[in-house]
């Protein structure tokens, strides 16, 4: 018996969920060699950053992130063009994480979001003044 999903509304579901998330990133051949050979992220320090992120999406935390992620994915892109397989790569494991362990408004939400952020990206990326 499963239980009812919880939805993706709590400080602790959102670590949970990018706990999962990132376990499925770093398992892709693709998107690790991003987040790995090209960035060398630090789960350590990535993680509270990506956190606060969502945090501030999903339960309208003010205070909490105030980084520019446009940027950081902009500088990404200059030193290892983003392709399209990658946002796809990266919206498909999204979109499937939250489908394993969540159910509800704010989940739907976050799949919205990510969804429309990558595709700000994408078009950012495409864009000749950021090429
Ligand atoms: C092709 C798809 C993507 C790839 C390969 C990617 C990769 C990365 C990498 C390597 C970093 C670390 C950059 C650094 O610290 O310099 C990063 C940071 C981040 N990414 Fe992405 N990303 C992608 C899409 C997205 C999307 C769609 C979102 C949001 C919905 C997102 C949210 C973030 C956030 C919040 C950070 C933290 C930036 C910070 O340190 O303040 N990413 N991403």
């Amino acid at each position: 018996m499963h239980s009812t999903p919880r939805d993706l509304d709590t400080p602790e579901a959102i670590a949970e969920l990018l706990d999962a998330f990132y376990r499925k990133v770093l398992a892709d051949d693709r998107l690790r060699t991003l987040f790995v050979d090209v960035a060398d992220i630090e789960l350590e320090t990535h993680l509270p950053h990506i956190r606060a992120y969502w945090c501030k999406l999903l339960l309208g935390e003010r205070d909490g992130y105030r980084r520019n992620m446009v940027a950081r994915h902009l500088a990404l892109h200059a030193r290892h063009p983003l392709q399209i397989d990658d946002f796809e790569r990266w919206l498909k494991l999204f979109r499937e994480t939250v489908n394993e362990d969540f159910a509800g408004p704010s989940a739907d939400r976050a799949k919205t979001l990510a969804t429309r952020i990558a595709g700000n990206l994408v078009q950012l990326t495409r864009s000749p003044i950021n090429t």
